[in-house]
């Protein structure tokens, strides 16, 4: 069967989720976006590849890092970039989600970048626009509840490829909240099809899928076992929003046994990095002296997220 997310000659109609993508399109993504590290400076300031193209950003849920790089990544292209405040819009009337997308149709999108607290709304808008005939019209994932962030993955990989090299020689720690987090379900995906010969897991056992194991992954529950000689080393966010019931007995205690701590990270090589999706909780998941010091490379990471999303964008424009 074909994959929904590529045309039957394997280029890029949409991006859903970073499941079920061949380790070739990743590596294809990854390369796109290495020249575009370059535009928006001073020498490069845009270029014309989605000059004409309208792109919709319509977010459902709160962001920072996603909403502003999309928007960036679309202008630095030459782009209409179109920000659907939601808080203001008519769904807030009752208007439902796939009749606020023909709207936005009638407007003439080219491409709708999509956060939504429900897994699988961006697939929802996919299926709707090829039932309608508007199959040319992309759809970007840019978060769904906590099933996919395909181009938080895709960055994280990026970050990880220009600080370490090659997928194939590293052993990777995914550390915390992996149940509630649709980061670490897009990072997994990355990360195994991309050939990392040992990607760990490591969080509390209330904190992780229940079929884990089955992921590819060796799981730990001891941190600093977890850490021992890792090359990088991936935060995430505890996703308070997402919790239902009391899952931890507090944030004090989650930071003493899972926070990444200076001696915690001690465990990993010297030259580790050490990433985080970002919006970050400071005392919780990580130290201020973790996230501040010479190992972290989270800035980098959204620096990089610019790079990765212009490359998405203009391969979605190519098809
Ligand atoms: N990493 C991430 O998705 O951050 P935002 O919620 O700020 O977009």
């Amino acid at each position: 069967m074909l994959n929904p997310q590529l045309t039957k000659d394997g280029e890029l109609l949409h991006l859903l989720t970073l499941e079920g993508l061949p380790a070739e399109v990743l590596t294809r993504i990854l390369d796109t976006a290495a020249p575009f590290t370059e535009v928006g400076e001073r020498e490069v300031k845009k270029l014309p590849l989605l000059r004409g193209k309208s792109v919709f950003n319509v977010f459902f849920e709160n962001s920072t890092r996603t909403r502003t790089t999309f928007e960036i990544a679309a202008k630095r292209l030459s782009a209409d970039v179109i920000n659907l405040n939601v808080a203001t819009s008519s769904t807030n009337k009752g208007e439902t989600l796939l009749d606020t997308i023909d709207n936005l149709c009638a407007m003439g999108a080219d491409m709708f970048v999509v956060r939504h607290a429900s897994s699988g709304a961006p697939y929802l808008i996919a299926e709707h626009l090829q039932r309608t005939g508007r199959g040319h019209i992309s759809v970007v994932n840019a978060g769904d509840g906590r099933h996919a962030h395909p181009t938080q993955g895709l960055l994280d990989m990026y970050t990880i490829r220009h600080y370490k090299k090659d997928f194939t020689q590293l052993t990777v720690a995914v550390v915390g909240d992996v149940l509630h987090s649709r980061v670490a379900r897009s990072e997994l995906a990355a990360l195994t099809t991309l050939g990392v010969p040992e990607v760990r897991v490591i969080g509390p056992r209330t904190l992780l899928p229940k079929d884990v194991g089955r992921m590819g992954v060796r799981v730990f529950h001891d941190m600093k076992e977890g850490l021992r000689n890792v090359d990088v080393v991936m935060m995430l966010r505890l996703q308070n929003e997402r919790m239902q019931g009391a899952l931890l007995p507090s944030s004090q205690e989650y930071f003493k046994v899972w926070g990444l701590t200076p001696e915690k990270l001690a465990r990993a090589k010297p030259d580790a990095i050490v990433m985080h999706p970002g919006p970050m909780n400071r005392g919780v998941e990580i130290d201020s002296a973790v996230a501040d010091g010479g190992n972290a490379v989270i800035l980098p990471q959204v620096t990089f997220g610019i790079a990765v999303r212009m490359a998405v964008l203009s391969m979605l424009a190519r098809h």
